[in-house]
């Protein structure tokens, strides 16, 4: 699409949204779109089109759950055939019993689980059972990880890096205006990769920490990778402290591996967390832990509803998502990490002709996209010190321009309908972009 591209059928939707809808959008995130928030008409495979008919490969895929494409057939009939019997019974149906099965086979810590329909709500949930079944009210939480909205972890996400204390954490700063006072003196905020920070903090927290929660990969800042030993080192610590470890696992769950990030790095979390990924885009969260400690919202001790909550169709899509990730025929999570290896290994090819300093990390089936002096970054502050973000907006946007629909946050995510002639076409597009920024 290397035309003068128009957004103005968008331009004119969006300030008629300005009058109904506060801020003209239903998600802040979606604030940061340009050259301003785009209205979408229709998505199929990998390809997006917007209202003024330009249509884009798209590597946002809806924040990460598009991971089969863009209106996947067999989720959509999945879902038109149950819910023609129903949509939500306020009881059980069979359907949220055959996704559970599912997840069971596929996800290592899934002895029970529960379902709810945001990942935020999940780790609502997920706190709430630990601090519950570790009778203590501390949770650590790391610099640059987002965890949902809510303000029991909304701290320390996208905010400038705070203060360092003698021990090793970090000042809460949240993320908003509006939090309740209380919120952050539940939480210790830590940087993440230190060993020695966390276990200064068990030390000079001893009994008080209920859980460690952490995404296994901080999809969330530039997908940095742990260190070697870093996920084994954190389970260590909560199992030598009697705490609770978490995966925070709504990005890398069903993506990075079909068991998520468990799988992956083969350690067990006592407790994870699953959205996004989960249904093809239908709205579904996902609990699942040890069955001792579940078992807690099963006797009712600890609390978890929801009215919405596995609701048919939700269900049906989740059914058939666990369905083809565990088929080995169609091999979703391989062809995930093939397409977005191709595409990591040509930027970095780009990158180090062009001598641009670009950072291009992560696993493959979801990576991130810097510019900084090149240095792989191990923790939230010196990714923001090192970060160029104006440079990166010039580069969302020009890609933009040629059709390539990317995250103004960094993040890339690849779906099982990207084609290897899509990555060619996007390496195209990126290698002419990044040559007119560099001269
Ligand atoms: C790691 C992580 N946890 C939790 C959430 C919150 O999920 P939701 O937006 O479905 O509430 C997100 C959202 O991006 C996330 O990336």
């Amino acid at each position: 699409m290397d035309q003068e591209t128009s957004f103005d059928i968008s331009g004119e939707f969006y300030n008629r949204a300005l009058n109904s809808l506060a801020g003209g959008v239903n998600s802040n995130v979606r604030l940061t779109e340009t050259p301003h928030p785009l209205f979408y008409e229709r998505a199929e495979g990998s390809k997006i089109t917007d209202v003024d008919g330009n249509t884009y490969i798209d590597y946002v895929l809806g924040q990460g759950p598009i991971i089969f494409g863009h209106s996947p057939k067999f989720i959509l009939e999945a879902v038109a055939q149950a819910s023609v019997s129903g949509q939500l019974f306020a009881g059980q149906h069979l359907l949220e019993l055959e996704a559970a099965e599912a997840i069971k086979t596929l996800v290592p810590n899934a002895e029970l689980v529960r379902f709810a329909s945001s990942g935020t709500e999940a780790v609502e949930a997920a706190f709430r059972l630990a601090r519950a079944y570790t009778n203590r009210n501390k949770i650590i939480k790391f610099e640059g990880q987002y965890h949902g909205w809510s303000d029991s972890v909304l701290f320390n996400t996208a905010a400038l890096p705070g203060g360092t204390n003698s021990d090793g954490s970090i000042d809460p700063s949240p993320m908003t205006q509006g939090m309740a006072e209380s919120a952050q003196t539940s939480l210790i905020i830590l940087p993440w990769n230190d060993f020695e920070a966390v276990d200064s903090v068990f030390k000079q927290h001893s009994g008080e920490i209920a859980a460690v929660i952490t995404e296994p990969i901080m999809c969330n800042t530039n997908c940095i990778m742990p260190k070697p030993g870093y996920l084994n080192h954190l389970k260590d610590s909560c199992d030598k402290n009697d705490s609770l470890l978490i995966f925070d696992e709504v990005i890398t769950g069903f993506r990075v591996s079909a068991g998520g990030a468990q799988e992956l790095f083969g350690i067990t979390a006592d407790l994870a967390t699953f959205a996004k990924a989960a249904a093809g885009g239908y709205p579904v969260s996902i609990l699942t832990g040890k069955r001792e400690i579940m078992s807690m919202i099963g006797s009712g001790e600890v609390m978890h509803g929801g009215t919405l909550n596995a609701n048919v169709m939700s269900m049906a899509a989740t059914k058939a998502a666990m369905e083809h990730l565990s088929s080995t025929k169609i091999g979703t999570n391989q062809k995930l990490k093939d397409l977005g290896q191709t595409l990591m290994d040509g930027l970095k090819e780009i990158n180090s002709r062009l001598e641009l300093g670009m950072l291009i990390q992560g696993p493959g089936s979801v990576f991130a996209v810097s510019f900084t002096d090149g240095k792989e970054v191990f923790d939230y502050r010196t990714h923001v010190e090192n970060s160029k973000t104006d440079k990166y907006s010039t580069f969302v946007s020009k890609m933009m321009q040629k059709g390539i629909r990317i995250n103004s946050r960094g993040i890339w995510f690849v779906s099982e309908m990207h084609s290897f002639k899509d990555i060619d076409e996007t390496l195209t597009a990126a290698s002419e972009v990044l040559e007119s920024m560099a001269s």
